[in-house]
């Protein structure tokens, strides 16, 4: 049974480091407004960092749990291992300042001075896209021995629906020899997606309401009360009826996207047979509200969209609008490389350049890019495949299969395919590529770039002709 809870300094000298009428830091925490406790984050990683330092923000006592020495041994100094989040290194040096932000590698310290356990770790897709739980295993199996009764427990990573309840609560029923839903004699359990956007967390934490759901009520009031205190406050928190809805509303929210991608790269295909411009399709079909048409490309890449319609597909394989969506998506990359051969007669020994290899520009991240699979798909064909890609050195560009092209440097490239859309593009001077025949837009970024007569224009969705039809009434083509 737990004991009232009573109010502690948080910090050697009595002080919390925050301002006057900031909330009390208490132990144990029992989600009384008002009030912060104690919170071990596990998964120091691209996520998980930033939400430790948002709760620390707040006032919360957060744990930073990794298995990796070298993240905590950095984040101990008060220093963060990765430099791409904006505001993240400043808000980890003022947490570790304060006295309210400590690392460990050991689960069961973290868990077991801890009143509310964060879980973001990742789940993995396996070769035959299902879900692959070794690394949530490990990480559930760690944490379960150092719980006590009374602590809350919340699942963050994108799980199947009902794995909150199903999978991990009898895991750590297990570890730990207490009940899931039981406040005094076990511990509490719920589930809250994480639906933030890497380079801008802070602000989407401050921004999106907050979904979560309990295995049963007490664990979503315990929860809805967490994220109230820990999250901005102009953050909403949405209770959900179980933690089901939430698991299942993460899914829907990715899986849209997926499908609607799918369908504009469906609708792609048949503009580019009709030689219109599938863009102006789509500015003039969601210029009525109720038409909300994504933009098509050459593919859906990062650990995200094209990976969550297989975590509702192993539970429904009835879905199937999402698989058909997935498949069309994934054959983007197919379509393109079908063009690029057609237009030169063939790439037997054509030197090719593909710009663009992580998954999206600005993001150093090559989980699922749809760069990996177009370069293997232009090699099978023969092609002869260099590559560029600011966020990569050259060792990086090689294991991914390419030749790294040093940028601006002559080369007799007979096409190019741009896999990202980073701005950089528009400053290629395209007419230093004397062999140049081809331009393939993978993700429709440069249909204004001015291109020397002699190479073809290819959009996703925006056929050559139609391409040079719009520009050259500006006189840029
Ligand atoms: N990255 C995104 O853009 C994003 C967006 C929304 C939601 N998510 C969710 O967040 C999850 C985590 O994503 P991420 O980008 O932070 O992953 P990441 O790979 O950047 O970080 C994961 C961290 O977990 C650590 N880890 C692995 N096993 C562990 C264990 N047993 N105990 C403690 N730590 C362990 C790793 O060392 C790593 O530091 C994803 O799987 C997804 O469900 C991610």
């Amino acid at each position: 049974m737990r004991t009232e809870p009573t109010p502690v300094p948080n910090t050697e000298n009595g002080t919390d480091g925050l301002p006057a009428g900031q909330p009390r830091h208490v132990s144990p925490w029992t989600g009384e407004p008002g009030t912060v406790g104690t919170v071990a984050v596990v998964g120091m990683g691209k996520i998980g960092l930033p939400l430790a330092a948002q709760y620390a923000e707040r006032g919360w006592h957060v744990i930073g749990v990794d298995v990796l020495p070298d993240v905590v041994a950095k984040l101990n100094e008060g220093r963060v291992h990765f430099d791409e989040e904006p505001g993240l290194a400043e808000k980890v040096a003022a947490a570790h300042a304060a006295g309210r932000f400590e690392a460990t590698a050991v689960h069961r310290d973290a868990v077991s001075r801890a009143d509310v356990v964060v879980m973001i770790v990742p789940l993995m897709l396996s070769d035959e896209q299902e879900p692959d739980y070794r690394i949530m295993d490990r990480a559930t199996a760690a944490l379960a021995v150092g719980l006590r009764a009374g602590t809350l427990v919340l699942y963050e990573t994108t799980l199947p629906v009902g794995d909150t309840r199903r999978r991990f609560g009898p895991a750590l029923e297990h570890g730990s020899g207490l009940r899931a839903g039981d406040p005094d004699l076990g511990f509490l359990l719920g589930f809250s997606p994480e639906r933030v956007y890497s380079g801008r967390i802070f602000r989407d934490l401050a921004t999106y309401p907050k979904l979560v759901g309990g295995i049963d009520a007490e664990s979503g009031r315990r929860a809805e009360a967490f994220y109230r205190s820990a999250l901005p406050e102009s953050a909403e928190v949405w209770l959900l009826s179980n933690a089901e809805a939430a698991e299942f509303a993460k899914l829907a929210e990715t899986t849209y996207r997926d499908v609607n991608i799918a369908l504009a790269n469906e609708f792609a295909r048949y503009a580019e047979r009709m030689n219109v411009d599938i863009l102006e399709v789509i500015r003039g079909a969601n210029s009525q509200p109720f038409s909300h048409i994504h933009q098509p490309g050459i593919g859906v890449g990062g650990h995200c969209i094209p990976v969550y319609p297989h975590f509702l597909l192993s539970r429904a394989k009835e879905m199937e609008i999402v698989e058909t969506s997935r498949r069309t998506n994934q054959d983007q990359v197919g379509h393109a490389v079908k063009i690029v051969q057609t237009a030169l007669g063939g790439l037997e020994g054509v030197p090719v350049l593909v710009l663009g290899l992580t998954y999206r520009e600005n993001v150093k991240e090559l989980a699922y890019s749809r760069a990996l699979p177009l370069i293997e798909r232009l090699a099978f064909h023969g092609a002869r495949v260099s590559a560029y890609d600011p966020l990569l050195t050259a060792e990086e560009i090689e294991r991914c299969c390419a030749a790294p092209w040093p940028w601006g440097e002559p080369a007799p490239f007979r096409a190019i395919v741009t896999q990202t859309a980073d701005p950089l593009w528009r400053q290629l001077d395209l007419g230093a590529f004397r062999e140049l025949e081809v331009l393939y837009d993978g993700r429709n970024s440069l249909r204004e770039l001015a291109l020397p007569d002699r190479v073809s224009y290819f959009g996703v969705g925006v056929p050559s002709r139609v391409r040079r039809a719009t520009v050259a009434p500006t006189g840029r083509s």
